[in-house]
């Protein structure tokens, strides 16, 4: 008690003699004062902060926090507190007052309750009160785990904000969530308390000086990128964090997070997205920066599960077994190393592949996101003359070097063979090329080396951003969430991917190399002594199982697998076609399940004979194409705008007609119906491709459909239970003229009605599906696992 006595008494006394300064007062809370991030990371950065801002007007107290009772938590506190070292490039003297003033200015408080929080408020407007000082702001840094974020929000918004005119800043360490939904949950929680320009989440990447160059980098180059930083002339990206260390006494975070949602989807992604984004007017305005981040993310490709390889070091599952007192034969699937191929469709990228990978248990400790220019020249002269000088056969390459490896300091690398950059004096400084050093293969001696000219830990840059309010270095909710749409897909695909099980260190030799074959990554070796195989239990031994439904032929197998088998059954079938015909009329369907058949459609089958292909729809929504709801928006978007199918061989439903939506008396109906007879021999589709409803519609036919289902092979007019109500379709009799029909149904939710379906007769009116039968065709049923088997 007396120690608190005289902390206190220590703490109005320091801050009495700093007073007179003050422009207004910052209280900086930082919960989980005693914790690992703490220890290593906050303390330091917030003396950092004292030490740079004592001088420029703003008073400050530091109350560490945490859920321990009060003498044992001030006391490590402070024995953290006096840890707590002199950067090289301070005055000793000068340093030694600084700590012996911020230690006085820093206090500890159990906070555990609401009463907790609602006394350290009022003992802050006390003290401020008493010194006569005016609130600034109070900024409350988060080093707690995610589960106890709601409960501290709560309180603090409900009895430690700080009085109107001061402003008030959280700070939020990750993780954000562990997939889309969760992350979506925790942002509307924290939205609920918190405004947007209130939360800082923080991302420690972008305090990382070499990171935080790329944009100033980019924008103060310009000259010399514009022509350059584009699919002409860049070979390939790469983001990388290689680390030594494994995860072991982390094991409880790490096994519900891995690789991916670890570093890839946070710190790697955010590198990546500097490097691709459009580069904004103004680099510093946090808002034109994040949207352009938004767009880069738009225009990235689904990732498929071929786009990752994936590794676990083969320590992990018995550490994890012990720390999580799991069984002697626990089995983990958690990868501790990922490799993953990232392609972007916008004009400036498309073609380019951007590999991320990181991993533990690596031969080094270092990270790095480099950029690889195509080599465009043919060297005539000898090699001993080529490796001379600055020749253009030499590999040209910038490299933003995050620190640790060969180089042990961030810097920013660019070959010399390409231009020497401009770069802030005042904070980069041109090193000292070494020859005996090699970098990339080439000596360091071959490019413009820069260095900051001093170095600083990335959260003291980020607690200087967080005081100086600059958000452009945080993480916002909007771009959270676009990351997380983004990995998630990924994440749920590989819950059942093999993992490759890896030595560590040095001995993994070049088992973890990997390569680009056929639109995704795989392993360089072949399978090697090793591998971890989760689903070795499941029908994965055979691909695809052939069998029968509803008496047609059934290919049934995971949803990939079947999509792939689906795609080149297609361009099988075109091909045929057009040696048969010299043409393929195909009619897609839309809804979601064809989504990814469109999207491998459009990357791996640069055989299908699009040029000779006509694409119609089998139905459409009546809304505008333009519309994300349109059957051929979604066509256009996943399929069309990647394919050279001839404009005049693409025959959208006519909807949308006399500025108004499937109208009657503007027979779109007659209009489609027409093409076909027109185009299509005997009406009759070389492949129509179906889908399924939880009702048993297809097309847009469905259950008690008025039209379409009998009669004649016509275009109709219907109605949806579902919105957009009013639909274009095939009628069923046209659907039936066609040579082969194909009806993909995926995923658990189509479980209940496949099962029904394969118990029923030919039924139209109650399940239109059932009404398919190709009068002189073929009916092929895609069914996957999840939807065949539930
Ligand atoms: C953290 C991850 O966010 O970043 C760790 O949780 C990882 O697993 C660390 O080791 C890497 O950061 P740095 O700064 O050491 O490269």
């Amino acid at each position: 008690m007396l120690g608190r006595v005289l902390c206190a008494a220590l703490f109005v006394g320091a801050l009495q003699s700093l007073a007179k300064a003050s422009q207004g007062h910052i209280s900086v809370v930082l919960l989980g004062a005693t914790g690992d991030l703490a220890k290593k990371y906050l303390w330091q950065g917030l003396f950092q902060l004292y030490m740079d801002q004592v001088s420029n007007g703003h008073s400050f107290t530091f109350h560490g926090a945490a859920l321990t009772a009060q003498e044992p938590g001030e006391r490590l506190m402070f024995e953290v507190l006096k840890k707590l070292s002199c950067p090289p490039d301070e005055a000793p003297n000068r340093c030694a007052v600084l700590k012996d003033q911020f230690l006085k200015l820093s206090q500890y408080h159990q906070l555990s309750s609401a009463e907790n929080y609602t006394a350290l408020s009022r003992e802050i407007e006390a003290l401020l009160r008493q010194e006569g000082l005016k609130e600034a702001g109070r900024i409350f840094y988060f080093s707690v785990p995610p589960f106890a974020y709601t409960e501290i929000a709560r309180h603090i918004n409900s009895s430690c904000r700080p009085p109107p005119g001061a402003w008030l800043r959280v700070v939020l360490e990750k993780p954000f969530g562990h997939d889309l939904e969760s992350a979506q949950q925790l942002a509307a929680e924290l939205t609920g308390f918190f405004r947007e320009e209130e939360m800082y989440r923080v991302d420690h990447y972008l305090g990382k000086q070499a990171v935080a160059h790329i944009l100033p980098f980019r924008d103060q180059n310009r000259q010399f990128l514009d022509p350059i930083w584009n699919r002409h002339h860049v070979e390939r990206v790469e983001v990388v964090l290689k680390e030594t260390v494994d995860a072991k006494g982390r094991t409880s975070f790490y096994e519900q997070y891995g690789v991916i949602r670890d570093v890839l989807q946070n710190h790697l992604t955010e590198a990546l997205m500097f490097l691709i984004m459009e580069l904004p007017a103004n680099v510093s305005r946090a808002e034109e920066v994040l949207q352009h981040k938004l767009q880069s993310f738009q225009s990235l490709w689904g990732l498929e599960k071929n786009s990752a390889v994936l590794g676990q070091y083969q320590a992990y599952a018995s550490q994890a077994q012990e720390e999580l007192q799991q069984a002697q034969d626990y089995v983990s699937t958690t990868p501790t190393f990922a490799g993953v191929l990232i392609r972007s469709d916008s004009l400036r990228w498309e073609g380019v592949p951007f590999l991320l990978t990181s991993g533990k248990a690596l031969d080094e400790r270092v990270g790095y996101a480099r950029v690889l220019f195509k080599n465009r020249a043919y060297c005539t002269q000898s090699e001993t003359l080529r490796d001379a000088g600055h020749s253009q056969c030499k590999a040209k390459q910038i490299i933003f070097y995050f620190g640790h490896g060969a180089l042990n300091t961030p810097a920013v690398l660019v070959s010399r063979n390409l231009f020497r950059p401009v770069m802030p004096k005042d904070s980069w400084k041109e090193a000292v090329a070494r020859s005996d050093l090699h970098i990339f293969g080439q000596p360091l001696s071959d490019y413009y080396v820069y260095s900051p000219v001093k170095e600083r830990d990335a959260y003291s840059v980020l607690i200087s951003n967080i005081y100086h309010g600059r958000k452009d270095f945080f993480i916002t909710t909007e771009n959270l969430l676009a990351s997380w749409g983004f990995w998630t897909p990924l994440l749920d695909s590989i819950s059942h991917q093999p993992l490759r099980l890896y030595p560590g260190g040095v001995e993994n030799q070049h088992l973890l190399d990997f390569e680009m074959v056929s639109g995704g990554l795989a392993f360089t070796l072949a399978e090697p002594a090793e591998l971890l195989n989760p689903t070795r239990h499941m029908p994965s031994d055979y691909k695809a199982i052939q069998s029968k439904y509803r008496q047609s032929p059934l290919v049934s197998a995971w949803s990939e697998d079947l999509i792939s088998q689906l795609a080149s059954d297609m361009e099988e079938a075109a091909v045929r076609s057009v040696a048969r015909s010299g043409q393929f009329h195909l009619a897609l369907s839309g809804g979601s399940s064809p989504v990814i058949l469109f999207q491998r459609l459009a990357r791996h089958h640069y055989g299908f004979p699009w040029k000779h292909t006509h694409i119609w729809l089998v139905d459409e929504r009546c809304v505008p194409l333009t519309d994300s709801e349109s059957n051929f928006f979604s066509l256009h978007s996943h399929l069309l705008q990647s394919v050279r199918v001839p404009y005049f061989n693409i025959h959208p439903m006519p909807v949308h007609l006399n500025r108004r939506l499937c109208v009657e008396e503007d027979r779109g109906t007659e209009l489609y119906a027409k093409d076909i007879v027109a185009l299509v021999a005997n009406a009759s589709f070389d492949l129509v491709l179906l889908g399924v409803g939880t009702d048993g519609h297809t097309a847009s036919l469905f259950p008690r459909s008025e039209n379409g289902l009998e009669g004649a092979p016509t275009v109709v007019l219907t109605e949806s239970p579902v919105k957009p109500h009013q639909r274009m379709s095939l009628s069923l009799p046209l659907i039936n003229r066609a040579r082969q029909v194909f009806v993909l149904v995926l995923g658990k939710g189509k479980h209940d009605i496949t099962t029904l379906l394969s118990r029923v007769g030919h039924e139209p009116t109650k399940w239109p599906i059932s009404g398919v039968s190709p009068s002189s065709g073929q009916l092929v049923w895609y069914v996957d696992y999840e939807a065949l088997l539930g």
